[in-house]
């Protein structure tokens, strides 16, 4: 009896906190609880060879800011809702995918070389949105079916964890 006192105690809900922190590491094992944005743009970048630039925008009221990213470096890390794809996406409350930037007029240019964008956005549990997964390709109609499930089951990841780590500021000042 004197052995079993040296173990602590765990409460139900501590036993089933720990329960669903490894489930949820089992549905997504590229999910770093300390770092989750970057977690979630490493595992996209390597996901596919046509994902050339992978990024976060955190929504702020009216307007989106860029968290982490891979990929060259963009003029564009604030963007208001309305403005450009990103923006679009927001007003709309739609995920967009544009298999030729060339034939949008509402694109905002991040490099030369891209020519189709997939943007899925990300919502919190309560159903608001907060923020966005934004691909760039340099290939056209690089998002398919496959491509769009993909980042749409990272973002709904993200999404029902969004209160663990919305608290670490993400957003890059420009
Ligand atoms: N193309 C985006 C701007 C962001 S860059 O692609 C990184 C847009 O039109 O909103």
């Amino acid at each position: 009896m004197a052995i079993l006192k040296d173990f602590p105690t765990l409460s139900a809900s501590d036993v089933m906190a720990e329960s669903r922190s490894l489930r949820r590491s089992a549905a997504a094992p590229w999910y770093r609880h300390a770092d989750p944005l970057q977690s979630a743009v490493e595992h996209l970048a390597a996901s596919s060879p046509r994902f050339n630039w992978v990024g976060i925008y955190v929504l702020n009221g009216d307007v989106l800011e860029l968290g982490p990213f891979i990929g060259a470096p963009t003029e564009h890390t604030r963007i208001a809702v309305g403005r450009g794809v990103c923006g679009t996406a927001v007003a709309r409350n739609a995920d967009m995918n544009v298999p030729d930037v060339h034939d949008s007029d509402n694109y905002l240019a991040c490099s030369l070389e891209t020519r189709s964008e997939l943007v899925v956005l990300i919502h919190d549990p309560s159903g608001a949105t907060v923020g966005q997964i934004d691909i760039d390709s340099h290939t056209r109609a690089a998002f398919g079916p496959q491509e769009e499930a993909l980042v749409r089951d990272v973002a709904r990841v993200l999404g029902e964890r969004w209160a663990d780590h919305a608290s670490q500021g993400t957003a890059l000042t420009s």
